[in-house]
């Protein structure tokens, strides 16, 4: 028995000597020592011994699991001391190397193009007035002096919420709810930029979009104050060079109105596509306030005058940039926002 014993004793340190993963140790230990190991299935056979070999035999099995325990630990260590050496040596850090690039987060070309209206008139001493998005049938359509059965309705269908709220089609009411709060008071400067909506989808149409609106009321304000801001904005946005024309036009809350056309941004006048060989882009509306729409807001027509305008935010970034379909603005594509 004792024979066998240092039998299984050498073999254990052969095969310890040999492995070279933990896992190999552990197995080793599970197989010579474990409940069911070799160990064990020699030790089952101490009963046949006699009373005097027992305790003999016994120390002798003591001993030999003693030093096989001991040498686990030990190449255990030196093992785990060589894979940490190797795996230092192997995953050495080139500080050399270039660096993960960190994607950067852009403005939104429609953010770009607004700031850049803002700045330009807040310039000229305007300030930013903002309104709600769901309005009332009366500062969206009525008060702008447009009736119930106004045929410019037609141009301007919108989401109803009842008959009396809307999603509201143009920033034009935001002129009506500010000279509320102004008046009587002098001079009215603002801008309104904001979402809009209206029953439209296509390539140069969404049902949503963004409007800027400007209103400038005050003593002796003359068309040709209109004439000069535009022209002075149209200048700042699009180049030195930009001309600017006026078309007569209608819109119910302003009169007289006008279209507003700049000379083409691609081909500076001489015709191309972009401007279908007119030589000039239409940006805006614009008029000077109707009398009506003075008078509901607060304001004696007779004393003061004004003029307004409104121009699409995705049509100037459009023809800033060069972009021919609308819905490019919308569908966080990054392949398109990040060139911006
Ligand atoms: N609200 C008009 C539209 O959405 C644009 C507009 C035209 C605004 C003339 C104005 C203006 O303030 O005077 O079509």
């Amino acid at each position: 028995m004792k024979d066998k014993l240092h039998e299984l004793g050498a073999r254990a340190r052969e095969e310890m000597a040999e492995a070279g993963s933990p896992e190999a140790l552990d197995e080793i230990r599970i197989r010579f020592l474990g409940k069911k190991g070799e160990l064990t299935r020699i030790l089952r056979g101490m009963g046949g011994l006699s009373a005097e070999e027992r305790p003999h035999v016994g120390k002798v099995a003591n001993e030999i699991r003693a030093a096989i325990e001991k040498e686990l630990t030990a190449k255990s260590a030196a093992l785990k001391k060589l894979i940490k050496e190797q795996m230092l040596h192997n995953e050495r850090i080139d500080v050399t190397l270039p660096g993960t690039a960190v994607w950067r987060g852009g403005r939104h070309p429609l953010n770009i193009v607004l700031e850049e209206i803002e700045n330009i008139f807040l310039g000229l001493g305007y300030t930013i007035a903002e309104g709600p998005e769901i309005e009332t049938d009366y500062y969206n359509f009525e008060a702008l002096n447009l009736p119930k059965d106004h045929p410019a309705r037609d141009m301007q269908d919108t989401f109803f919420i009842s008959n009396e709220v809307l999603l509201r089609t143009q920033t034009s009411p935001v002129q009506v709810r500010t000279m509320e709060k102004t008046a009587p008071g002098l001079p009215v400067k603002i801008i309104a930029p904001g979402k809009v909506y209206r029953r439209d989808d296509d390539a140069t149409h969404s049902p949503m979009f963004n409007q800027v609106e400007g209103l400038a009321v005050d003593h002796r304000i003359t068309f040709s104050d209109l004439k000069g801001t535009l022209a002075y904005f149209a200048r700042e946005m699009f180049g030195k060079k930009t001309k600017t024309r006026f078309r007569p036009s209608y819109f119910p809350f302003t009169e007289p109105s006008a279209e507003v056309d700049v000379s083409c941004v691609i081909c500076g006048g001489k015709g191309c596509r972009v401007c279908s060989h007119t030589g000039w882009l239409e940006i805006l509306g614009a008029g000077m306030v109707h009398p009506r729409v003075l008078e509901v807001s607060g304001y004696n027509s007779e004393d003061v005058t004004g003029f307004a305008f409104g121009m699409g935010i995705e049509r100037i970034t459009m023809l800033k940039y060069g972009i021919d379909d609308m819905r490019l603005l919308f569908e966080n594509d990054l392949r398109f926002l990040q060139q911006f």
